[in-house]
């Protein structure tokens, strides 16, 4: 039977990470897979989540099932996180959340759950996007379609292009969004752009579906939840996807949401209680240690106000990364303006170079990215900066 089967090729991003650990030379500098790295190369164990894990090991009696939908605390936590504690929608009932594992997790649910709704649905897919998106969401049996994002000449949004798109959709389409740090090129949405698109998809009866796997990592917590709650805000139906494992550094421990915001109360209940039966059919049941850290520190005022501290280290940091990566690039006049890195938030951008250059500073430099030239920037540190510099200019 199963030799049917080929071989496939590497995965885009973990084909990558794979090739790193095995590159013995000194020099290696990962900017590829999304994982934050600190000063020394290391992807540390925050400090609010060893001190809730503590908790947790503490505190746990049984090793029995949570349930179908996870943890309930971690459930309404992310919830007031995504959505705000007082957002209508949640007063009037009209979300259905269930605890997923990882953002991958949340996101496959989602989507059998929109194909089971609706078994034509079309979803649009920013070009470009997260390279796991397409392979997973057709998994779930999504027909999908692209919409233009990133202008690559100019390193921003054609936003134009994109309104242009949305404005021939049918009404029941899908519109898959980055919330906030757009992977891989990092641009953004603006507030104004957020509420331009909110308002063109209630006119055209276009469900949004949110990807949130960065929040807080762009601009703050609340702030990178703007979209989301607009699109709550006005419209009937939309769909949200979040992850724990960047602003959390939860990576391994697969803790997600998928949440659908629906029309009313009565039909939120039907929505949880499809959410819960395709998670079913799935996995059964999620894992429980990552959310159960995560409950923890979302309702203990003393270990979120670490994790806020802690948080906006490593989102500074990146900020602060990306200056450094311009300023270095500057200084040794590279026949291009990256000026936009410094612009872009979160952990990609697009460094522009065609595949032959990510091979070549990979081979020959031993520098490793994604062959689109996505870049991890939390890869960056003062040690290896210059090395780093040097041998794009070398390629360029
Ligand atoms: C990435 O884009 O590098 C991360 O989201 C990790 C992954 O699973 O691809």
């Amino acid at each position: 039977m199963f030799q049917t089967l080929e071989p496939l090729p590497p995965d885009a991003i973990i084909g990558i990470m794979a090739l790193f650990r095995q590159d013995e030379d000194p020099r290696k500098v990962d900017l590829s897979v999304g994982v934050y790295q600190d000063e020394n190369g290391n992807t540390p164990v925050l400090e609010c989540v060893r001190q809730a894990e503590q908790r947790v090991l503490q505190a746990q009696k049984t090793k029995s099932y949570v349930g179908i939908a996870g943890n309930a605390d971690f459930n309404q936590g992310m919830e007031a996180m995504l959505f705000g504690a007082d957002h209508p929608v949640r007063k009037a009932g009209r979300v259905a959340s269930v605890q997923t594992p990882g953002g991958s997790g949340g996101l496959s649910v989602a989507a059998h759950t929109i194909v089971r709704a609706q078994p034509d649905a079309r979803v649009w897919l920013s070009d470009p996007s997260w390279p796991n998106h397409l392979p997973l969401l057709r998994l779930a049996g999504l027909q999908l379609e692209q919409y233009p994002y990133y202008d690559y000449e100019n390193h921003g949004i054609d936003f134009d292009a994109m309104m242009a798109t949305f404005d021939e959709l049918r009404a029941g389409d899908l519109v898959l969004l980055h919330g906030c740090c757009h992977n891989p090129c990092g641009a953004d949405l603006s507030h104004h752009q957020w509420e331009a698109l909110a308002a063109l998809f209630e006119a055209r009866g276009i469900v949004p579906f949110l990807d949130l796997a960065y929040q807080g990592l762009a601009e703050g917590l609340e702030e990178d939840a703007y979209g989301v709650r607009v699109m709550a805000e006005r419209l009937d139906e939309v769909v949200v996807v979040a992850s724990c494992s960047k602003n959390l550094g939860l990576y391994r421990e697969r803790v997600g949401m998928a949440s659908i915001v629906s029309k009313d109360a009565e039909q939120a209940r039907a929505a949880q209680s499809n959410l819960g039966n395709v998670a079913r059919g799935i996995y059964s049941m999620p894992p429980d240690h990552g959310a159960a850290i995560t409950a923890c520190v979302l309702q203990d005022d003393e270990l979120r106000a670490l994790w806020i501290n802690e948080l906006g280290q490593m989102r500074e940091r990146l900020n602060d990364l990306r200056r450094l990566l311009v300023d270095k690039l500057e200084q040794r006049n590279a026949p291009r303006d990256y000026s936009f890195i410094a612009n872009e938030r979160g952990m990609f951008s697009f460094l522009g170079i065609s595949r032959e250059q990510v091979i070549r500073l990979r081979e020959e430099f031993h520098v490793y990215m994604v062959e689109s030239s996505r870049i991890n920037v939390a890869g960056i540190n003062q040690s290896n900066v210059d090395y780093v510099a040097d041998a794009i200019v070398a390629v360029l």
